[in-house]
């Protein structure tokens, strides 16, 4: 099978041009330098996204979400993408709510196709304003987003990047990000492990058993 380039999608779940922006569009960066992925970028910032209101609208008729926001032009970037980089500010310890309320809303993809998202692969960093203020339980549940969704979820392997990336912005935006080089590095090892599952999966497309 030809090699294609991987379709990776950065999400950015902060409400500002901030270090969680910086840090997910590094990511993608190398991404696309270092493996030739073909990138594509959304945030939340200034995104009219409606929360879930668990109607149940996209079970009974299995046509995607009932809300007609600005998710619905990401809706199909979403399935594009072959993988996707999660991006958190930490908000109380955990994810923001507007990056939440894009997790919730997948449902409605999940219910018109439940292999929509299978064997996509998925990587998270999260951006804190402290050093530790949260940034693995963040990681961890946009994990468990990713294993709800039957994604393969990928880090950076031990000594550094154990989870994924936590990054620490010394509540200094983008220019604390800039600044922090172990969560850079981090980010960096995140990418390169999920360039390479990505691409693993590319290569034995095809070969899956069926259900
Ligand atoms: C509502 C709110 C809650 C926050 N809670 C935490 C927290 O629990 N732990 C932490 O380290 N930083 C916390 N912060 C700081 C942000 O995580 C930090 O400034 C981060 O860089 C914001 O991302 P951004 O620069 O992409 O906007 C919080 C900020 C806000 C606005």
């Amino acid at each position: 099978m030809t090699e294609t380039a991987i379709r990776l999608i950065g999400i950015c779940g902060s409400p500002r041009k901030g270090g969680t922006e910086y840090a997910v569009r590094a990511g993608l960066e190398r991404a696309a330098t270092k493996y030739g992925a073909e990138t594509d970028f959304f945030s939340v910032r200034r995104k009219d996204i409606k929360f879930c209101i668990h109607c149940d609208y996209c079970i009974r008729k299995q046509r995607g979400c009932i809300h007609k926001d600005d998710l619905q032009e990401l809706y199909p970037r979403l399935e594009a993408a072959d993988a996707w980089l999660l991006g958190s500010p930490v908000y109380q310890g955990g994810v923001s709510a507007q990056l939440k309320a894009v997790l919730d809303r997948c449902r409605a993809v999940v219910a018109r196709d439940p292999k929509a998202f299978r064997n996509k692969v998925g990587s998270a960093l999260a951006v804190g304003g402290d050093r530790a203020g949260g940034q693995e339980p963040t990681i961890q549940a946009l994990h468990d987003f990713y294993l709800i969704n039957e994604f393969l979820p990928v880090a950076g392997g031990s000594f550094g990047a154990n989870l994924g990336a936590s990054v620490w912005s010394r509540d200094k935006g983008a220019a604390g990000v800039e600044g922090d080089a172990e969560g850079l590095a981090a980010l960096h090892r995140t990418v390169d492990g999920l360039m390479r599952v990505a691409l693993m999966v590319q290569a034995g497309a095809g070969s899956e058993a069926t259900e």
